[in-house]
């Protein structure tokens, strides 16, 4: 007892200097909001001697200790700081607690330089507390939040997660009218716990914070390609917005989606590592593509490094409200990455893959939660926690055939994962999806100078490629790399011929495409000649590079798949390839034929010892019974080639041509 009266007096006096000559106020308002993304706006005033290392904590729950803020910004945010007062507004994410915000003096003597953040800046300190503010709060804090949408295994199904306060009964309910939402479901729940994370800073107080309860729930019954509405919640927790999303239709003529990987999030304020501002115009441009394409059906692949959470539970929140505005209205699908995943005890660790601790200490649980993939892919982690899921799976969507992989976890010959990729490309029916793309996180090649993975590359080369050249894969799109970079049509680093519009064999075409938002890059791999000066020579296999941020856009029909690199600067495309299926009808103008032979259909085509019809039909009457038998012949075509299908591919069109 004694002693804490001696530590309390020692406390003030030696803080209370600080107090009496800095009666600093501060003021939040408002102090309620109704949803996320709302603006709060912070007043202080009363700061004596301000100094640019003064700085604002953020915290939540207010109970938190000085030091497990959530994020944090100087003063000097404020023009008027110099003055002692001063205002800073930023949009708060309900993390389903309240806010507080202190003021805290830190000075140079304290900078500690080995307690920093990921770009080595030191974290501010929190021996002086100048301030603190009352609670901030939502209207709702428990309401259904967060919400996204996933492809089941039915294509008459469509799930929706989102994320609630507590674990009490929601609901889906929807229908093709917004205004008579008749059809409803139950949601599923669950959740995890701190000590399911594995390691820091997830498990720690600086890291763990509740992440609510995960509502699970699936409209089922839908009638393939057509709008329908729905709102999530229940009567006693209160109803999201209505949101609305077109239904799958797996024999539509079209597929569109949006893929990209390493995209992270944005949040307004510093924290323990550096976040990713530029996946703010990631969202902002698909969400113009999404209006532009109205009411098709689209979906989101993100392959891998999806949040860059990394063990900051609130990271998560933030990242899932930032997607909202597109997950809510198109299915949003997901591979794992070492971001989500990799952690010291994980079940597989080969010696030779650079898995270390990229996951902060989550070990894949948020990723296997607040996700829920089709397929039924599970790894237990072997501590207790909830298994590892959402590894590996697959499913058509429209006219390509999606294959998710895992580079985090056991691929190897003779690997279920191994056994289900081989079982599931031999599966695929050419004319239903003339097209697949394969999709994971790490790549299988880049020229980039990223040799941590070069023997993890070797190993995909070895068991995963043949997989992929055998079953005539059309795209392997791969992230990590946080750069855009297309390959030639290849097999074992060996390109197709790409010196023409020739029909290529069964070589996948490889995309790096992890540039949606983390800005930290490898340099190109430098010639081995120039290793102290490098130069960067672009080997033949690689067809485009580039370190602009930005997604793909990939848009394909029967006969044609289109995949465009758009850049975030300025919205516009940047690469883009076609790959034509060989699989339908062409224009009497690309129609060539020759006796006995195939008919091929290439963008300005050539054919050996061929002839083109319409070059001898003049007459209008006479051209469309050339497309008549165009059509004819393209049925044969499809026929002949359904054992053996052969991709034709058009060089690139970038914006240098
Ligand atoms: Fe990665």
């Amino acid at each position: 007892m004694a002693s804490s009266k001696t530590l309390t007096l020692i406390f003030l006096l030696l803080f209370l200097p600080i107090s009496l000559s800095s009666p600093v106020s501060i003021s939040v308002s408002p102090q309620t909001l109704t949803k996320s993304n709302r603006t709060i706006t912070i007043r202080w005033s009363g700061v004596d001697s301000p100094s640019d290392l003064d700085w604002l904590g953020i915290y939540s729950p207010p109970s938190s200790s000085d030091q497990d803020f959530i994020g944090y910004l100087f003063l000097n945010a404020s023009s008027t700081w110099a003055t002692g007062s001063g205002s800073i507004s930023l949009p708060l994410v309900n993390l389903r607690s309240d806010y507080s915000f202190r003021i805290f003096r830190w000075t140079r003597s304290e900078v500690n330089p080995k307690h920093h953040d990921h770009d080595q800046n030191p974290l501010p300190g929190t021996k002086h507390l100048l301030a603190e503010s009352g609670a901030v709060g939502f209207d709702n804090p428990g309401g259904p939040e967060q919400i996204h949408l996933a492809f089941t295994n039915r294509e008459d199904e469509m799930r929706v997660l989102w994320i609630t306060g507590d674990g009490s009964e929601n609901w889906v309910r929807y229908g093709v009218e917004e205004g008579r939402l008749e059809a409803a479901e139950k949601a599923a729940v669950g959740r995890y716990e701190r000590g399911d994370m594995c390691d820091f800073p997830a498990n720690t107080s600086v890291g763990w914070r509740d992440p609510g309860w995960i509502q699970d729930g699936v409209m089922r019954g839908l009638e393939k390609g057509k709008k329908y509405y729905y709102q999530v919640g229940s009567d006693k927790g209160g109803w999201s917005d209505i949101h609305s999303f077109i239904s799958r239709d797996n024999d539509a003529n079209e597929t569109i989606a949006f893929l990209f990987g390493d995209m992270g999030t944005a949040v307004p304020y510093s924290t323990f590592y550096r976040t990713q501002d530029e996946s703010r115009s990631t969202v902002k441009w698909i969400l113009r593509d999404l209006e532009n394409f109205g009411d098709k059906p689209v979906f989101v692949s993100h392959i891998g490094d999806i949040s860059y959470a990394r063990g900051f539970s609130w990271i998560w929140d933030e990242f899932f409200n930032q997607i909202e505005p597109i997950a809510s209205r198109v299915p949003y699908h997901v591979c794992i990455g070492n971001h989500e995943y990799n952690w010291p005890l994980q079940p597989w660790k080969p010696l030779w893959a650079a898995y270390g601790t990229d996951g902060g200490g989550e070990c894949g649980i948020p990723y296997s939660l607040k996700f829920k993939m089709p397929g039924k892919s599970f790894l237990p982690t072997g501590t207790g926690a909830p298994d590892t899921r959402n590894l590996y799976y697959s499913f058509d969507a429209g006219v390509v055939h999606f294959l998710y992989l895992s580079t985090e976890t056991n691929f190897l010959k003779g690997s279920d994962q191994y056994n289900f990729i081989k079982a599931d490309l031999e599966k695929v029916n050419r004319d239903k999806t003339p097209f697949v793309v394969v999709q994971g996180h790490r790549p299988m090649y880049t020229t980039s100078n990223e040799v941590r993975d070069t023997p993890l590359r070797e190993k995909m080369l070895e068991h995963l490629e043949p997989l992929l050249v055998a079953n005539n894969v059309t795209l392997a799109l791969w992230g990590h790399v946080h750069r855009y970079e297309r390959f030639c049509p290849m097999k074992n680093f060996k390109c197709e011929d790409v010196s023409s519009n020739v029909t290529y064999g069964a070589s996948p075409v490889h995309l790096v495409i992890g540039m949606a938002g983390q800005d930290w890059q490898p340099i190109w791999e430098p010639r081995s000649d120039h290793q102290d000066v490098p130069i960067f020579p672009q080997p033949e296999r690689s067809m485009y590079r580039g370190g602009e941020f930005g997604y793909t856009r990939l848009v394909a029909t029967r006969e044609k798949l289109t995949l465009t690199y758009i850049g975030n600067h300025d919205g516009e495309m940047h690469d883009m390839l076609e790959i034509l299926s060989g699989k339908a009808p062409y224009t009497t103008d690309d129609f060539v034929a020759e006796d006995g032979d195939e008919v091929g259909a290439k963008a300005g085509g050539e054919g050996s010892g061929k002839f083109k019809f319409s070059h001898y039909l003049k007459e209008a009457g006479i051209l469309l019974l050339g497309a008549f038998v165009g059509y004819f012949f393209g049925f044969i075509t499809h026929c002949r080639r359904r054992d053996a299908p052969r991709n034709t591919w058009i060089p690139v069109k970038s914006e240098e041509t």
